[in-house]
């Protein structure tokens, strides 16, 4: 029997513009899972968080990333997780995803790390592809690999670890309204007209250059979409207003988290950062809605063991 105990962070996917291909890794929150292994087959998992969850295992994102790190490892045992801290699911800040990671890192730890880092990333999309209805590894990269994260591409997977400038601060507000993934991705148009294509892939093009250079005013002007957000928004109350508050207020930018309803800014400056993080409280409890804000420096870390 091997027992191990791991933790994985939220994360902030798209980051504006590159829409199921960049993420960043929050280092405040997290899911923390508690897996053994024995001999035998089969997957059990008990949820002892107070964060509602589907009782059935094949509706766990777990599930299917266990599965995964069999297939492709030809291993075997049997599986008992248990869920000791859950982000709450449809927030925007990587919930499924923080799951999926901790599940691939914890199988990776149990069978003595038989998978490379893209081949952990792999396994977490599963869970990603069920809660969602498509494999995207933008929250499941950070939460795996941590900091910064660009997807290249997808067919083969080619993850690119991006620099973090020293100076680079967000703030996150987590509103307390359910966006649901799938919900947030079928209503995108199923393709993008040349026009906005090209004012996107300039804004990815300036968003590497801004974090390559530590530019975090051009981070922030390349953070736009015209991709995601024009639909998306309508589930955050009155979104154009909050941002345009946030930016008032000296952030370099803010944008929607993933899927939301979770929205972030960024600056340079942590008084900036707190000063946006009330500004979100401020926005949403006046709309009679609760938040948890964080402001936090993004770091290098990403899922990692935990001391039992
Ligand atoms: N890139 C994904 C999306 C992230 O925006 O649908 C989901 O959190």
């Amino acid at each position: 029997m091997k027992k191990v105990r791991v933790f994985a962070p939220a994360s902030i996917a798209n980051l504006g513009c590159g829409f199921d291909v960049m993420g960043l890794a929050l280092d405040e929150v997290g899911d923390i899972l508690e897996m053994t292994a024995t001999e035998g087959d089969g997957i059990t998992i008990t949820n002892r968080t107070d964060v509602p969850l589907p009782e059935d295992i094949e509706e766990n994102v777990i599930t299917p990333v266990i599965r995964k790190f069999f297939e492709m490892t030809g291993l075997s045992g049997h599986i008992d997780v248990v869920i000791c801290q859950k982000i709450y699911p449809g927030s925007g800040i990587g919930s499924s995803a923080a799951s999926s990671a901790a599940a691939a890192y914890g199988m990776n730890e149990l069978f003595d790390c038989p998978l490379s880092d893209e081949e952990m990333v792999i396994c977490a999309m599963e869970g990603e592809n069920l809660a969602s209805g498509g494999y995207h590894a933008d929250n499941a990269a950070p939460a795996l690999l941590g900091g910064i994260i660009l997807i290249r591409g997808y067919e083969p997977l080619d993850i690119i670890q991006l620099p973090i400038p020293g100076n680079f601060y967000c703030a996150v507000s987590h509103p307390e309204i359910v966006v649901s993934t799938k919900v947030a991705r079928s209503i995108l148009p199923k393709a993008v007209s040349m026009h906005d294509a090209i004012r996107q892939w300039g804004n990815v093009g300036g968003l590497i250059a801004g974090l390559y250079s530590g530019n975090i005013g051009l981070v922030g002007r390349a953070m736009k979409d015209f991709v995601a957000e024009p639909y998306r928004k309508q589930f955050i109350p009155e979104f154009d207003q909050l941002r345009e508050k946030i930016l008032a207020s000296g952030s370099m930018a803010m944008n929607i988290s993933g899927s939301g309803p979770s929205v972030f800014s960024i600056s340079d400056r942590r008084e900036v950062a707190t000063r946006a993080e009330e500004i979100m409280k401020e926005h949403f409890t006046s709309h009679g809605i609760g938040c948890d804000v964080y402001v936090v420096k993004v770091t290098n870390k990403g899922a990692k063991l935990l001391a039992q």
